[in-house]
């Protein structure tokens, strides 16, 4: 027998919302748009569920209540123009990250050069990188990531995404290395880089993340930096120290806390202290929280 598919979505995100889930309506629709192979807007437009799609919705709905993030039962994530393929031992790309990417796609708009090379830290899935690769042409890009899993991620991405970095004339190079270690391929862009761009993990090794979806399922590697989680802040902003021509564009993502005052340890102070970037600025996210710091080299 089926069932009426607005009594499930009901039945769903109450389950989800008792399980403590922050968007239980939307994970709700999410799951039975993914069982039934549509879009999420129209699930509206689907009167019914049948038996066999509901055994199956079920088994996703189960997951949820877990608390198995949603991206990682549907295996992606959207991320400006792209849809990008995440799962266990990648982070998940968060919306406050677009607005890093707005801000440097905004910079290298404006600036309209023929080519620009561009530096990504901390890939990950490939979120910022690709972003920037697909949107504005011809953009050298290289992307650094060190976990193997998340690699993976990264190359399937751009492999999805061959056709949209052919149209925008990109190129682009994935390298599985830790930032922590010389990079070969860097050793020729020394002072010619125009961006680098990095969300690197920031959050102090001792802290433990509230959110279930992320304290157990988002990778040890992509969260914690150090005692003050500033540890790889420190290294993206020496690399961008010696990489970046004059009037090349620094942003980095860091946590709330980090961004907001010069006096304390957070980014600008790291970056004024370095004394080798002018207009450093930090900037807030959607919640109106300090997230991310942009400067120029000197
Ligand atoms: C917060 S995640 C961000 C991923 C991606 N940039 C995004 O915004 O979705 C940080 C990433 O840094 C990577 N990472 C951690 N330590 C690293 C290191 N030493 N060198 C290179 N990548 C590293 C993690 O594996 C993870 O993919």
């Amino acid at each position: 027998m089926s069932k009426l598919t607005r009594s499930v979505l009901v039945d769903i995100e109450l389950r989800l919302k008792n399980a403590g889930v922050p968007s239980p309506r939307f994970d709700a629709e999410s799951l039975v748009a993914y069982s039934l192979g549509i879009e999420r807007n129209r699930v509206g437009l689907v009167k019914e569920i049948d038996n066999e799609q509901y055994r199956e919705l079920e088994k996703l709905v189960e997951k949820r209540v877990r608390r198995i993030p949603l991206q990682h039962i549907l295996g992606e994530q959207g991320f400006r123009r792209l849809v990008l393929e995440v799962g266990p031992g990648v982070f998940i790309p968060r919306p406050e990250t677009e607005l890093l990417v707005e801000s440097t796609i905004r910079y290298l708009k404006d600036k309209n050069q023929d080519k620009n090379i561009v530096i990504d830290l901390c890939a990950g899935s490939g979120a910022i990188s690709l972003a920037i690769a697909t949107e504005v042409s011809n953009c050298e890009v290289y992307a650094v990531e060190k976990s193997k899993d998340a690699f993976e991620y990264l190359t399937k991405n751009i492999e999805n995404n061959k056709e949209n970095l052919t149209k925008a004339k990109a190129k682009f190079v994935a390298i599985n290395s830790s930032i922590r270690e010389p990079i070969s391929d860097f050793s020729a862009l020394v002072g010619k880089v125009d961006v680098l761009v990095s969300n690197p993990p920031y959050i102090p090794n001792k802290m433990i993340p509230r959110e279930p979806e992320v304290k157990d399922h988002e990778p040890e590697m992509a969260l914690f930096s150090g005692t003050d989680g500033l540890d790889l802040v420190k290294i993206v902003i020496k690399m961008a120290t010696d990489l970046l021509k004059p009037g090349g564009f620094i942003a980095i993502e860091h946590a709330d806390v980090q961004g907001s005052s010069v006096d304390e340890t957070g980014v600008p102070f790291h970056l004024l202290e370095s004394k080798a970037f002018s207009k450093v600025e930090d900037r807030r996210d959607l919640n109106g929280l300090p997230r991310y710091t942009v400067g120029f080299k000197i």
